[in-house]
């Protein structure tokens, strides 16, 4: 199929038409509310490597008697009835102490600078299915666990199971390749780390507003690319009545945020469907520029994390990425992985229901149903290598 892109703009708002086939036109519906250009941004969450200062301001400590209390919370999932993690929730996990001050932490990763580190958990003394009850437990009090795959997985296992980075199918944190910057489908991603590597698997964390910021200053027109939606590959999990792929621009600006998803890979590897509208060289600009600066080291900042520690990122204002690793000969890099949707999080324009499901705060996000009828675990065993 031939597929033609023009472009008009009407009133400072641009819309896509595309023609496939010489027989039907379709408008790529550049939604109002996704389509404004946004104005230079400000805020605790634009800065760069040179701001974020000291680990310490980021990091939180935790004492022997939060250890204590989060041990004792998770008691029930490890030697109680409770075994199953799946329908955890901040009432089943009581942390009487400790539950106040993670509600600042998550005011901080969705208001403030979008990441925050809790360090110190004992993860080597106690057991894989302890830990996880801890990290469940914790994510519980942040918001609701949300499905990070179309099986329904909602604690995910980040390692290396020796699946092909270069097939489309697969999701790059199952290789120990490098990633590239770029966001998952949820409002905010946790990483507890259960084991390190022998070599690299850095944590890489970049701000979307002061990549934003930095090409408006160099390029307006291709700042205002971004705002363009991009076909992006649903890498073979398509929801029921879905195309595999979705349209979506890498910056949107709705009710005065600026909010960023993107995955270079996923919107590369789009380029297989026949009907996904077609990468223009100004598009393709946009985007080398936005990955470059972010490569920058002058923007993004570098972490490696330790056995114990929690990591937790704003999607919706910071890109990641992962330094590529090799794995210790008997006991590879693992980290578990949540997802979740928070209470207090931004309006989100419309345009995200197709990956997030709904935009309703509180409850989106996370990798929809194949099927339609997702049923979701926590397995501890899931992903394991072969
Ligand atoms: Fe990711």
């Amino acid at each position: 199929m031939r597929v033609e892109q023009i472009e008009v703009i009407v009133a400072n708002r641009s819309c896509l038409w595309f023609r496939a086939d010489d027989i039907r036109w379709l408008v790529m519906s550049v939604p109002a509310s996704g389509s404004e250009i946004a104005p230079p941004q400000s805020g605790p969450h634009v800065w760069k490597s040179h701001d974020v200062g000291h680990p310490d301001v980021w990091t939180w400590r935790l004492s022997n008697d939060e250890v204590s209390e989060l041990l004792a919370a998770s008691a029930p999932f490890v030697d109680g009835d409770e075994q199953d993690l799946a329908g955890i929730t901040a009432a089943m996990f009581p942390l009487p102490s400790l539950g106040g001050s993670l509600l600042r932490l998550r005011r901080r990763v969705t208001h403030g600078r979008g990441f925050e580190v809790i360090r110190g958990f004992p993860s080597d003394d106690v057991s894989e299915q302890q830990s996880a009850a801890v990290f469940a437990g914790i994510g519980a009090h942040l918001g609701s666990l949300r499905s990070q795959n179309a099986a329904g997985d909602l604690l995910g296992h980040v390692r290396n199971v020796g699946a092909d980075p270069t097939d489309p199918n697969v999701r790059i944190y199952q290789t120990s390749r490098r990633q590239t910057f770029h966001t998952d489908s949820t409002d905010v991603v946790g990483l507890l780390c259960l084991e390190t590597a022998a070599q690299g698997g850095d944590s890489l964390l970049v701000s979307a507003a002061a990549l934003y910021n930095e090409i408006l200053d160099r390029d307006p027109t291709l700042a205002a690319v971004l705002f363009r939606p991009v076909a992006t590959d649903r890498r073979g999990e398509v929801p029921e009545g879905c195309d595999p792929y979705f349209m979506i621009p890498v910056l949107t600006w709705f009710d005065e945020s600026l909010t960023v998803l993107y995955q270079r890979q996923y919107i590369e590897s789009a380029r297989r469907f026949e009907d996904a509208p077609p990468l223009t060289s100004e598009v393709i600009k946009a985007l080398d520029l936005f990955d470059e600066i972010a490569n920058s080291a002058s923007f993004h900042i570098r972490m490696r994390l330790e056995v114990g520690d929690m990591q937790f990122v704003h999607n919706h204002a910071l890109l990641h990425d992962r330094t590529g690793f090799i794995d210790k000969p008997n006991s590879p890099r693992h980290l578990l992985r949540l997802w979740l949707s928070v209470p207090d999080d931004r309006q989100l324009p419309p345009i995200f229901a197709q990956r997030y499901g709904t935009t309703t705060v509180g409850d989106r996000g996370g990798i929809q149903a194949v099927g339609g009828d997702q049923k979701f675990s926590a397995d501890l065993h899931a992903d394991k290598p072969e």
